[in-house]
């Protein structure tokens, strides 16, 4: 826990204290610079190369690869014992333009080939592949965009990348990653998410969905928690690959690093760059660490928040029938009583053969700010409460309580908070547990 002599010191330790890894986009051109490769070594405990495997750098021209650079990478992780996320095998941008001239039915042997010979290079040391970069329109349509292999091969080009892609690796994790997919009511987060549901729905492999998560000064849209733990309930692995956000707000790294450790399949987080200098943002400064690699606000709030939810771990079983859109129980909202007052409300964000994930959101409804809260159920018996996060577990008589951690006691009047638990069970989750939230 953060403050105790257990907390972790580095991003990659305190994310591993929850079976998580935290990751950095490296260029090979800079691990001969020694501030860098010592910031990268020391901190991060995952890598993916920010361009080294990308079609461009790979097979830049027709049947003749070049992994060097791509190499030096994996090389230098191995010696670390980082795990790689291998970006990326088909994507309309640096596609070299030999792809885009070729035919139809050239096309998808070009595909397969590509496919094949950079996870056969690869093979064994590649912890998650993003199988299909960034295949779906940006705006209202939720629909796939316009690129070669769309406009050529149609839409069963990514089922089929996915096929081949198991075939060649079947230790890799395979991934669907994309940008803009973070607000669970846009249009092309549901486009992704009924891919990934009907794929699971016949057996097309998939194994993760990577959340790119460029944000801007703001941070993540509020309902990125929701949107994880949907996915995460088709079956899924969730990441997210490329975390960067403008002026990086220390607050909107927090909410982001804990929207990830809100969801038991959230498996790792990856920052897009290790510092600033180097940023293909670098006008935001977006990144956890400045241009001479000094820790940034933001460095030691992803540190904190990390060794705070460091109580999560992914469940050992995974979910053997996925599980449909989880009920949520809407927060109700009197009106507000003069100081301050709280109310609890549940939601099942995960649930698998013998377990389940509760997010409990605490709402300040009085005029006052909360300085402190404590929710109170009656935990059934055949359902032990096994970790718990962003609340402090404890019992009063036979109920079961969560008081506020240090950092989150205090809610503004009409704001909330989350905390969340999971549960060993051979029952389903209860769908009526009664919560109630006192103010000490
Ligand atoms: C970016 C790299 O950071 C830049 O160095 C390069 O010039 C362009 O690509 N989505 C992705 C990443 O999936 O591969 C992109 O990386 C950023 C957006």
């Amino acid at each position: 826990m953060a403050g105790t002599a257990h907390a972790a010191g580095t991003l990659g330790a305190a994310a591993a204290s929850s079976g998580r890894y935290f990751g950095a986009a490296v260029a090979a051109s800079h691990l001969g610079e020694s501030a860098y490769a010592s910031t990268f070594d020391t901190e991060f405990n995952a890598v993916t190369p920010e361009n080294e495997m990308k079609w461009d750098a790979t097979e830049p021209s027709r049947g003749s690869f070049s992994f060097g650079s791509a190499d030096q990478i994996v090389s230098n992780a191995q010696a670390h014992g980082m795990k790689i996320r291998g970006h990326t095998l088909v994507w309309h941008s640096q596609l070299p333009s030999w792809v885009g001239n070729l035919s139809a039915s050239d096309l998808q042997s070009a595909m397969d080939n590509h496919i094949t010979q950079v996870m056969t290079h690869f093979k064994g040391k590649i912890y998650a592949w993003d199988v299909v970069n960034e295949a779906f329109a940006d705006g209202a349509s939720g629909q796939h965009r316009s690129s070669p292999f769309q406009d050529k091969l149609g839409n069963g080009f990514i089922e089929h990348a996915f096929r081949t892609a198991r075939s060649v690796d079947p230790d890799a994790k395979l991934c669907y990653n994309d940008y803009n997919i973070e607000n669970w009511t846009d249009a092309k987060t549901q486009g992704v998410y009924n891919m990934v549901k009907d794929f699971k729905s016949r057996g097309v492999p998939i194994d993760c969905v990577g959340f790119q998560s460029h944000f801007g000064s703001s941070g993540p849209p509020a309902g990125f928690a929701t949107t994880l733990a949907n996915f995460a309930s088709l079956g899924v692995d969730v990441q997210l690959t490329e975390l960067d956000i403008a002026q990086a707000p220390a607050s909107a790294y927090t909410s982001t690093v804990q929207a990830c450790l809100s969801v038991a399949r959230c498996t790792g987080i990856t920052v897009w760059g290790v510092t600033d200098k180097y940023s293909w943002r670098s006008g935001d400064t977006p990144l956890l660490f400045d241009g001479n690699y000094g820790k940034k606000a933001a460095y030691t709030a992803v540190l904190n928040a990390l060794n705070a939810g460091g109580a999560t771990t992914p469940p050992t079983t995974p979910p053997t029938s996925p599980p449909t859109t989880p009920p949520t129980t809407p927060p109700t909202t009197p009106p507000p009583t003069s100081g301050p007052v709280c109310a609890a409300s549940y939601a099942v964000t995960n649930s698998w053969a013998g377990g389940y994930q509760i997010e409990v959101t605490v709402k300040s409804t009085g005029t006052a700010a909360l300085s402190a809260w404590t929710v109170l159920w009656n935990q059934p018996a055949d359902q032990t409460v096994s970790q718990m996060w962003n609340a402090v577990q404890g019992t009063n008589g036979s109920l079961t309580t969560a008081h506020n951690t240090s950092y989150n006691g205090s809610v503004a009047p009409g704001a909330s908070t989350t905390f969340g638990y999971l549960a060993n069970s051979a029952d389903a989750p209860a769908s009526t547990l009664p919560m109630s939230c006192t103010i000490s």
